[in-house]
């Protein structure tokens, strides 16, 4: 396998070779609790894909362990969520995670399971969007978002609920406009609401309302999967 960018970094500090180390410990408290990951204003990527595309995008970690240079192995692999041994671990700085408007927003309403942040993440990353999250939502620097990221993470803006920029558009399972007909200029900020309860009504008072029709017999979508139409049909649109 090529090595790496993360790999082929020089890591001068000695070898770890006791788990009561105090950036094993660390790295075991990020990965492990939120309040932890809160307090801090830290969090820790595994592997190295996340890491590359940490480094690629100029974001440096504030720790690197790297198996078999500064760290045992099958110590990195005790500390780790991941079902096997992961080569790279950093830490990171959450205030490091890029920030700032783009023309469309995805706006995430307590979305609260950590593959749909991420996933939702990856997505935006792929049309140019930038994401904002409700307090309530996953954690997007938890282990199973970052993973579900795929590294997006580290390349798409991150802002707050009440700085979404431009029209809101609430994205409906039921009694929307058909989102093609939905006839808007950028930018734009699309609501997901929560997989379980949708968006609350006191939300949805002053949005356009879009729904994306389903002829088949699902009640409604996966909040992921109406996000990335969502923003297809946006981008379909802006390039026709
Ligand atoms: C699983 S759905 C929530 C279902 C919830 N029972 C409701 O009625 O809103 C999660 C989110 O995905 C989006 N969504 C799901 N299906 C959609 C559709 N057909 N059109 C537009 N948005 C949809 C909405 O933002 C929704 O709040």
């Amino acid at each position: 396998m090529r090595e790496g960018r993360a790999r082929r970094r020089r890591v001068t500090s000695s070898l770890i070779e006791s788990r009561q180390n105090e950036k094993l410990r660390l790295v075991r408290k990020l990965l492990s609790a939120r309040k932890h990951r809160e307090e801090t204003g830290l969090f820790a990527a595994e592997g190295e894909d996340l890491v590359e595309a940490a480094l690629a995008a100029g974001i440096e970690p504030v720790e690197l362990l790297v198996a078999g240079e500064n760290v045992r192995p099958e110590l990195l692999g005790e500390v780790s969520t991941l079902g096997h041994a992961p080569r790279v671990v950093a830490v990171f700085r959450r205030d490091d995670l890029p920030t700032g408007a783009r023309e469309v927003t995805l706006a995430l309403w307590e979305v609260g399971d950590p593959g749909n942040v991420g996933t939702l993440l990856r997505t935006a990353d792929a049309f140019g969007a930038a994401v904002a999250l409700s307090p309530g939502c996953a954690d997007p620097v938890g282990p199973r978002a970052l993973r579900a990221s795929a590294g997006a993470i580290f390349r798409v803006p991150l802002i707050e609920w009440d700085e979404a920029p431009g029209r809101r558009v609430a994205l409906v399972a039921h009694g929307g406009k058909p989102l093609a007909g939905l006839d808007l200029e950028p930018p734009l900020t699309l609501l997901l609401g929560s997989e379980r309860q949708g968006l609350p009504q006191s939300l949805v008072t002053d949005c356009y309302l879009a729904t994306i029709p389903l002829p088949g017999d699902a009640e409604s979508l996966n909040v992921a999967a109406a996000g990335a139409i969502a923003l297809y049909e946006l981008s379909r649109r802006s390039s026709s």
